[in-house]
């Protein structure tokens, strides 16, 4: 890391927000990019999205591009979107199904595990073993696909082991898309996340959501102490009677989290009425009022497991001062449109309430592009979660950019 980012990290001030620069500057996003989006894990889509052998997807993350598919063996891997011949795109939509990988330029063509299969005129001595499509690491987690692009993947199955309980009862391999938004917000990654990571603002900007998630900070548990509020603690004790995990933990970190919250007033999904949005549920537990398993991951994704459906939420930085935000609204398979759910119902509180964050932090970036920004202080009791996010942030890069970790690569 060079010197100019040291110091910004060497000068940064407990407990307040980061310095102007690491939300505008073009060299702190390629910092980001090279030592957190290309060494950690990262979500990448729901694993029912690619629901038959063929099926792909294909997810730009700074400068790679990357086809996640599912084989004719059923298996999800991904490669890198880039031909072995003369490096074309090989995928050029954002998804698609096609019984085998063809090149548009020249007709090179893989078979679905990467193999290629087929290049025209390359003589005797060509050796197509040697040309496969280079691998991406991909993990799929109980219905959700994780890739990394580092040549080699940090631990995964320490997250996998604890994610794998918590989501049992979500039946996300049995799920489907219902719907699906993506919206780019003109603000830095780390807004994105740090505006997430606490409802300071949540009274003031979001009248649907307010509805029913609880704005008290210890209705989530605090991230340093794990400790919450008294309607957490039973709230907690009742699901895990009926065997789903829900029990406030976070990794040692602080990368991931996962805690099940009581909704306000024994509300039952993220609907204007706080009733469930799908009557088909896709978790298995057996009352509808078990609120939201709340997960994070740093630096993809946070997500929602309500009783009757699940959101996932993927956060992929374009610039210093742009990022995309994809929703997905995950309903049982067999869940009928306008039968099992109504799509409007199942999906207004979160398409106002992405509208409102996304406003929010135009503004929070608009105001820090000013030269008279200067980092304020967090709230204590509202922001822990922000300030928990900012010591992972500086404490990551430190650590990814150490000589160690690149010695290790
Ligand atoms: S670049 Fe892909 S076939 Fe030539
Ligand atoms: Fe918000």
């Amino acid at each position: 890391m060079n010197s100019n980012i040291n110091s910004l990290i060497a000068n940064h001030t407990p407990g307040h927000g980061l310095a102007q620069a690491f939300y505008t500057d073009a060299e702190v996003f390629q910092t980001d990019l090279r030592e957190i989006f290309y060494k950690d894990w990262l979500f990448a889509v729901p694993a029912c999205e690619l629901a038959k052998p063929g099926s792909y997807v294909t997810h730009v993350v700074g400068a790679y591009n990357v086809i996640i598919v599912r084989g004719a063996d059923d298996v999800i891997r991904a490669f890198h979107n880039s031909c072995r011949h003369r490096g074309s795109i090989i995928c050029k939509a954002k998804k698609g199904t096609n019984p085998k990988l063809v090149c548009p330029y020249h007709q090179w063509t893989y078979e679905l595990d990467g193999r290629l299969l087929w290049a025209r005129d390359m003589g005797p001595d060509f050796d197509a073993g040697q040309h496969g499509l280079k691998p991406v690491h991909c993990r799929v987690l109980k219905g959700l696909v994780y890739i990394c692009l580092a040549e080699v993947a940090p631990d995964f199955d320490a997250f996998a082991a604890v994610a794998e309980r918590y989501l049992a009862p979500h039946d996300l391999e049995n799920s489907k898309v219902a719907f699906e938004s993506t919206i780019v917000e003109k603000g830095n990654w780390k807004l994105v996340w740090e505006n997430n990571r606490e409802c300071y603002h949540c009274g003031g900007n979001h009248p649907s959501l307010c509805r029913t998630f609880p704005e008290d900070p210890n209705a989530i548990g605090n991230d340093n102490e794990g400790a919450g509020s008294e309607i957490l603690t039973k709230h907690v004790a009742r699901c895990e009677a009926v065997g789903a995990p829900s029990t406030f933990r976070i990794s040692e970190r602080g990368d991931w989290r996962f805690v099940r919250t009581a909704l306000l007033g024994a509300g039952e999904s993220y609907t204007m009425d706080g009733k469930v949005a799908v009557t088909r549920p896709n978790s298995t537990i057996p009352f509808r009022d078990a609120g939201s398993l709340l997960k994070y991951h740093y630096p993809t994704t946070w997500n929602h497991f309500l009783s009757d459906h699940a959101l996932v939420f993927r956060v992929t930085p374009i610039s210093p001062t742009e990022t995309e935000v994809s929703t997905k609204w995950l309903v049982h398979k067999d869940a009928v449109e306008g039968v099992d759910y109504d799509l409007k119902r199942l999906t207004e509180v979160w398409l106002a309430t992405n509208d409102e964050d996304r406003e929010v932090v135009e503004y929070n970036q608009m105001g820090i592009n000013s030269p008279a920004y200067q980092p304020g202080p967090y709230s204590v009791t509202q922001e822990s979660g922000v300030l928990q996010f900012v010591d992972w942030y500086l404490q990551t890069l430190n650590r990814n950019a150490a000589p160690s970790a690149v010695a290790a690569e």
